[in-house]
């Protein structure tokens, strides 16, 4: 029986332990891949994919495409702003077009919540979530758990603070669902605007006051204030928000000693986080990012339904 037997990746909602675990694992095969003078396989070859962005991306699309082209797929990259979405056409039409040129998968980042999932309606094609709205980005969540993992060779028991905007933040949500499937102890905290109604029913600590939350944690996960918010009133100002909330060196000191800080980028330096923390030692930001590429390698290459096969 296939230990990962998915058609999409939709989010990580109801995800198994042992599937995440699975995902990782393979993740860490296609990560030696990548630490080879040649960093391709065949795996995928015969396969094509399109990228499919109607929001702007530079980790996740790019990350995405060396996916692809590591794995020996053909690639796609479709981006709304230069295309006939600009002369009226449906979301719909658009993707059931992309598919009758022969696809086999699509990677999809879109401002609304849910369109992954109106996707699978519309196609035959296994759909990825590259992103939608509020509500999840898998495989943020998982290469973040896989960063984690990577550190301290385990993420069970681990104290787990994200803080920033959690009420905007698919990022949030996706991180959630994965750390508590792997048995993290996972706090948020933001000020009450930026805190989704009910956040507490995902099984996580709530908190409102920086110092409380970071006392005694182990993984700090920075989110991006998205600035496009601000002028709807969800906080005062920005200098109250970094003076409030704002990841600084003082501030580390209520963190176990081995600590982590992490951010999905892009950041904003000097708001949520100080770039002498964004840069320190103990930032593993770009290392999140490398270890994207072999994680969405690891989905695509599940996702294709070949997992019984030799990798290289
Ligand atoms: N972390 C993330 O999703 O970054 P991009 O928006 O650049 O893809």
């Amino acid at each position: 029986m296939k230990k990962f037997a998915h058609k999409h990746l939709l989010g990580l909602e109801g995800m198994t332990r042992e599937e995440i675990e699975f995902v990782l694992d393979t993740a860490v095969t296609f990560k030696e891949v990548l630490e080879r003078p040649i960093k391709k396989v065949p795996t995928l070859r015969g396969l094509t994919i399109v990228n499919l962005f109607y929001e702007p991306s530079t980790r996740t699309r790019i990350s995405f495409e060396l996916a692809q082209k590591r794995l020996s797929a053909d690639t796609v990259n479709f981006s709304s702003s230069g295309s006939s979405v600009k002369k009226g056409e449906t979301l719909r039409d658009t993707v059931r077009n992309l598919e009758a040129m022969k696809i086999d998968m699509v990677v999809v980042r879109h401002a609304s919540s849910g369109v992954p999932y109106f996707l699978t309606r519309c196609l035959e094609s296994s759909i990825i979530n590259a992103g939608d709205g509020a509500h999840e980005h898998p495989t943020q969540g998982l290469l973040d758990i896989y960063t984690i993992r990577e550190k301290y060779g385990k993420v069970e028991g681990l104290r787990v603070v994200i803080v920033g905007d959690v009420k905007h933040s698919r990022v949030a949500r996706s991180n959630i669902w994965g750390l508590k499937a792997m048995g993290a102890s996972v706090s948020v905290c933001a000020p009450s605007t930026l805190l989704p109604a009910e956040i507490e029913k995902m099984g996580v600590e709530v908190f409102t006051d920086l110092n409380k939350a970071l006392w005694g944690a182990d993984v700090v996960n920075v989110l991006r204030l998205q600035l496009e918010r601000q002028e709807r009133g969800f906080l005062p100002t920005l200098r109250e928000y970094s003076r409030l909330f704002g990841i600084t060196r003082e501030r580390l000191t209520l963190l176990n000693k081995n600590y982590t800080i992490m951010h999905p980028g892009p950041i904003n330096r000097g708001v949520e986080i100080t770039p002498e923390v964004a840069d320190s030692p103990e930032s593993v930001i770009l290392a999140q990012v490398t270890n994207g590429v072999a994680v969405r390698m690891a989905v695509l290459y599940l996702l294709s339904g070949q997992q019984e096969e030799a990798v290289a």
